[in-house]
């Protein structure tokens, strides 16, 4: 069980309030106690009743209450960590002057906790000079700046200035807390399920959406690692703070991986990988005219890019695979990850149970660890972002 922090969200006034939301839901659910403190204008944006809803606490917005309790410099001194989500443009200029004139300008000065601010604006506001001044003053004076992403804004432009995704931010946010234990480490992680193309329109896929790969991404960048991501048809966001490769198949996958793993420390294969892939690709659509009421795929073996990297890895690099297992039996379920850690030659393997509701695209999973001995190094349950800091643990213990 991690610590229960005392954080106070600061929600401004833009569009991306919405997903203010999504961001007090996370810090809430992973057994924090949130403290709201949102501007007039973000009101206007989100309503007061579902910010006290979802952050279980009253929202704070007027300078001029609880002042018989200090509250104006109250709530930041109690802080541990403050998040402001979104920070706009107008909220930036005014941190980086150190302006007070609302609660959440005097919540911030009054604080010594670490500030992690996630833009968002209109691409325009994020590239005015002013504004990259007020953010390299903010970076200068330690505030973690998460984003902005890339991608729709408001209106029908698109650009630098979408707010990141609710995830990425709460996973920044208490990496700012957070020892930065793999730093100068550079870690490869592969993501989400390759797909092996039958016709321009079909594939051959797997339900993996990326999860818990992104997971271990985020958490070993928040842990001072220099991290690449691998994204095989990720299902979630691509996080805006880390170096991500797009791929689709196996093929693609192992050229990227085999390019990335030539400078890493580690690399971690999260991703779900096609064992097989049609011979050929048929190059306009297969139509069920001319195939007839039966038609048969003849598949051949991809690369065993794991077990490739375990033959290739130089001395001192560490190769981690997961194991997806349908066995019912817990133990009998390890075993199997025994044999296939003897097989593919990685230092771990982390065996976890997949089926129709199982593993693939869930909040959560359950892994074993095992190391190339076979003996069981670290069990887990939990977030996916849980087990990655549990897998990262043994992995910086490692080496
Ligand atoms: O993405 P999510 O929805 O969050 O789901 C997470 C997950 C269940 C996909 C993930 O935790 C997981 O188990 N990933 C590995 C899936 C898999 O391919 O398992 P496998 O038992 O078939 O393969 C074992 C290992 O060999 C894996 O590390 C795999 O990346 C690797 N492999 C497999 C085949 C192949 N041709 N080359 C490989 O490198």
């Amino acid at each position: 069980m991690t610590e229960r922090l005392n954080v106070v969200v600061g929600v401004t006034g833009g569009i991306a309030a919405y997903k203010a939301v999504g961001v007090i839901r996370l810090l809430v659910l992973a057994g924090h106690d949130v403290h709201v403190v949102a501007t007039d204008a973000a009101l206007r944006f989100v309503g007061r009743p579902t910010l006290e809803a979802i952050s279980r606490n009253p929202v704070h917005t007027d300078l001029y209450e609880g002042v018989a309790q200090v509250r104006h410099v109250a709530i930041g001194q109690a802080a541990d960590l403050i998040v402001v989500a979104p920070a706009t443009a107008n909220t930036i200029a005014k941190l980086a002057t150190g302006l007070a004139d609302d609660l959440l300008g005097n919540t911030i000065l009054a604080s010594r906790a670490p500030v992690v601010i996630a833009p968002a604006m209109h691409t325009e506001m994020w590239q005015n000079p002013a504004t990259v001044a007020n953010i390299a003053t903010l970076r200068s004076r330690g505030v973690t700046v998460v984003g902005p992403g890339v991608g729709q804004l408001t209106g029908a432009d698109s650009g630098p200035g979408r707010m990141v995704e609710p995830e990425e931010i709460v996973s920044s946010a208490l990496a700012a807390l957070r020892t930065k234990d793999l730093l100068g480490k550079r870690i490869v992680v592969t993501a989400g399920g390759t797909r092996e193309a039958l016709d321009p329109v079909r594939y051959i896929g797997n339900r993996s959406s990326g999860k818990q790969g992104v997971a271990i991404a985020l958490a070993a960048a928040a842990r001072g690692a220099d991290v690449t991501l691998i994204g095989a048809n990720l299902e979630v966001s691509a996080p805006a703070s880390i170096h991500v490769k797009h791929v689709v198949s196996t093929l693609e996958l192992a050229d990227a991986v085999a390019l990335a793993a030539e400078e890493a420390d580690i690399v971690i294969m999260a991703a779900a990988v096609a064992d097989y892939r049609p011979e050929s690709v048929a190059q306009s659509k297969i139509k069920k005219e001319t195939q007839g009421d039966r038609l048969t795929l003849e598949l051949v073996k991809n690369p065993d890019i794991l077990a490739g990297l375990a033959d290739t890895r130089r001395a001192g690099q560490i190769i981690v695979g997961f194991a997806a297992e349908t066995e019912r039996d817990a133990d009998a379920m390890i075993e199997i990850g025994r044999v296939k850690i003897a097989r593919k030659g990685s230092d771990y393997l982390l065996v976890n149970r997949v089926g129709w509701n199982e593993g693939f695209a869930t909040d959560g999973n359950s892994v074993v660890m095992l190391d190339r001995l076979g003996d069981i190094v670290m069990e887990a349950s939990g977030s996916k972002s849980s087990i990655a800091d549990r897998l990262l643990d043994v992995l910086a213990r490692a080496r």
